[in-house]
């Protein structure tokens, strides 16, 4: 059963996703080369907190899997390769040329907020930023499909459309998911699909839309023994991107989107500043 939201659940929900999505703006004002991913994760812990919220993801214990250990952070930083669910370290620094996917849940009131962002640092190689830029982009596509109306597979076929149109392989084993009361809800939300298929989307479903899209054209992520984080078969590098969005009439309402002023964030230059003359 997919569930559609009321109004006021949804009021709640724009809560939780403006704290994930200023969570996600602290981190993303601090984060430059010598910075580890447990700090960035203690700026995101301290923010939600200070927000009357929980992280989603401190403790968390996926259901039915087996052996994996409840999750150790309050956020995901996967680095290069990984592709989601990397867990925070002091050991682990962030170097110029990485790419770093940051994902941030945040509990409040009741209800989750969930999203992700990869950030370039520094100087990547041409064809690692167009991975990034398309992996946006496939994000981007697939809002547009989160609308009364469409089908729930119109999303996923939107993802991999575009993605693989580049030559870059679409993981197939992780997906995207309902959110609400749970952070993980019906129903699975995959990035490969077939378009005109899947459930109806109606008025007021929550959805967690989140292309992870690899250099490579593998479509596998594999689980190292930490038993959390998940990284491209083929040791490609892998990007990651994820709103929460609520289904509506004509046009998605996204529940996560940054809060910063678009001066403050790096330009295609490199420039990171822009001050009115
Ligand atoms: N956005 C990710 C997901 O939906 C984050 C989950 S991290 C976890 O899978 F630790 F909470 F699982
Ligand atoms: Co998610």
């Amino acid at each position: 059963m997919v569930t559609a939201r009321s109004e006021k659940e949804i009021e709640l929900m724009r809560e939780s996703g403006r704290i994930v999505a200023q969570a996600l703006d602290a981190i993303e004002l601090e984060l430059r080369p010598g910075i580890t991913t447990k700090d960035l994760d203690k700026i995101a812990e301290d923010y939600i907190r200070s927000q009357n919220a929980q992280p989603s993801f401190l403790g968390y214990v996926p259901r039915g899997a087996r052996g994996t250990k409840p999750y150790p952070a309050s956020i995901c930083a996967s680095i290069n390769e990984e592709v989601v669910h990397g867990i925070p370290s002091p050991k682990r620094v962030i170097k110029e040329g990485d790419i770093v996917s940051i994902d941030v849940g945040a509990f409040k009131n009741g209800y989750h907020g969930d999203s992700a962002r990869t950030f370039i640092v520094g100087e990547v190689k041409p064809e690692v930023h167009h991975l990034v830029k398309v992996t946006e982009m496939c994000l981007t596509l697939a809002i547009k499909e989160a609308v009364v109306g469409k089908r729930l597979h119109d999303i996923s076929a939107a993802v991999q459309t575009y993605a693989e149109s580049f030559g870059f392989g679409v993981i197939e084993n992780m997906v995207g998911h309902g959110i609400g009361t749970k952070m993980h809800e019906e129903p699975p939300v995959p990035n490969i699909g077939k378009a005109g298929t899947g459930v109806f989307l109606r008025e007021g479903m929550v959805l967690a839309i989140e292309p992870m899209i690899n250099l490579g054209r593998s479509r596998k992520a594999k689980i190292l023994s930490d038993t959390w984080t998940a990284v491209t078969a083929d040791g490609k590098p892998s990007a990651h991107f994820e709103h929460t969005v609520v289904v509506r009439k004509g046009k998605a309402e996204i529940l996560t989107l940054s809060r910063l002023p678009k001066t403050l964030l790096a330009t295609e230059e490199g420039a990171t500043i822009q001050l009115a003359s």
